[in-house]
């Protein structure tokens, strides 16, 4: 079966994983958010106390299950999708996610996931690298403030404590690293339509891509 893929790339706070959400909702397909698995190995490995500074220790990624049902990630069965938003999480995910071993390991699941149903994936690397023939590739931006804003009002909702300068400072040193890592860095795929989200409602950001997907239905894409 050829499946319908839409990837959904950008930086952190940009709004990818709330638009992704709800674009697959209108489509009912499966929402894959792909940082969430990087945030759930990072989560699995401090839990195992192994050095997260050898990239060979990641060898568990083989024994791990990763299933996705109305976008909540469950790992070997759990529910961890408040697990992986801690600050600790937070603050390793970006140096284990720079693994080659590890990124890898996690493709090829994500790309298993997307032969098998229609899907919705977010992350940096969908559309230039996860999934290069996806029909259709968005790349969301946002100004920095703005997304800081957004991670600030997140937190807020889940009752984690952090403060708006902090965030921004998080914001951009994560920006640097994921965009300057040596394997698959944050960048747009050449095909991939960019949409600066910093001054539009999620509804608005939502129909431009449920449009964009409409018409290449109607198209034959
Ligand atoms: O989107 P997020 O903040 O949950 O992502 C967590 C981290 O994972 C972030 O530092 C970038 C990394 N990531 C990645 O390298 N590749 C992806 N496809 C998705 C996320």
């Amino acid at each position: 079966m050829k499946t319908v893929q839409i990837a959904i790339d950008g930086p952190a706070g940009a709004g990818k994983s709330t638009i992704a959400r709800l674009v697959a909702q209108r489509f009912n397909y499966t929402y894959i958010d792909t940082g969430a698995m990087y945030r759930a190995i990072t989560l699995k490995a401090m839990q195992s106390k192994i050095d997260l500074h050898d990239e060979n220790a990641f060898d568990f990624i083989d024994q791990t299950r990763f299933d996705f049902n109305n976008g909540i990630l469950y790992m070997d069965d759990n529910d961890v999708s408040d697990l992986i938003r801690t600050r600790a999480v937070s603050n390793h995910v970006s140096l284990v996610s720079s693994y080659f071993t590890v990124r890898h390991k996690l493709v090829e699941r994500q790309r298993q996931m997307a032969d098998q149903q229609n899907v919705v994936m977010d992350g940096r690397d969908i559309g230039y690298h996860v999934l290069p023939h996806a029909a259709y590739k968005f790349y969301l931006t946002a100004d920095v403030l703005t997304r800081a804003k957004r991670r600030f009002s997140e937190n807020q909702l889940r009752g984690i404590h952090s403060s708006l300068e902090e965030l921004v400072e998080e914001i951009k040193s994560r920006d640097a690293f994921d965009s300057t890592r040596e394997h698959s860095p944050l960048r747009p795929a050449n095909d991939a339509i960019i949409i600066d989200t910093s001054a539009m409602t999620i509804e608005t950001v939502v129909l431009t891509i449920e449009t964009k997907v409409r018409e290449g239905e109607y198209y034959g894409v």
